[in-house]
């Protein structure tokens, strides 16, 4: 069975919400909700595949000293399994804009159950509900 490998980050801002980003028609999973971040390529730190998928969906710049690993979600798709830690970041520069999503949300933790996400983003949602209260 292929692994993937993609890391996702949850970006918390002032009020403790959580960015979560709608992904785009034409891509797997159109329409669900989920934690921003992207695959690991060749020769890439984790860190360093947050720092550059942030930039690149998001337009923001992340210091690597503002990823903090949380967790992480392993979840059997038919075509590959997924493995994907989840970081959280606080503080980064610039605003927030979907370059690359459909839409944005800044939830609270316990929202984010509210909201479709891939199955694989489910299980991340308690471990913010503890970091972050619901
Ligand atoms: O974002 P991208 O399409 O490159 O991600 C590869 C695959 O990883 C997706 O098709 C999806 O199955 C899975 N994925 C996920 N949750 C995310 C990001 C990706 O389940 N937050």
């Amino acid at each position: 069975m292929k692994i993937t490998l993609v890391v996702a980050c949850a970006l918390v801002d002032a009020d403790n919400r959580v960015l979560v980003a709608q992904r785009p028609e034409g891509k797997a999973l159109a329409g669900l909700w989920e934690f921003p971040g992207g695959k690991m390529e060749p020769g890439e730190r984790p860190e360093q595949t947050l720092i550059r998928e942030l930039d690149e969906e998001l337009g923001i710049t992340v210091k690597e000293e503002c990823l903090a690993p949380l967790t992480f979600a392993s979840f059997g798709y038919p075509e590959f399994h997924l493995l994907m830690p989840l970081w959280v970041c606080r503080r980064w520069e610039g605003q927030v804009i979907a370059r690359e999503h459909t839409a944005l949300k800044w939830l609270r933790a316990g929202k984010l159950r509210d909201m479709p996400m891939p199955p694989a983003d489910e299980p991340l949602i308690p471990p913010l509900i503890d970091l972050l209260g619901a």
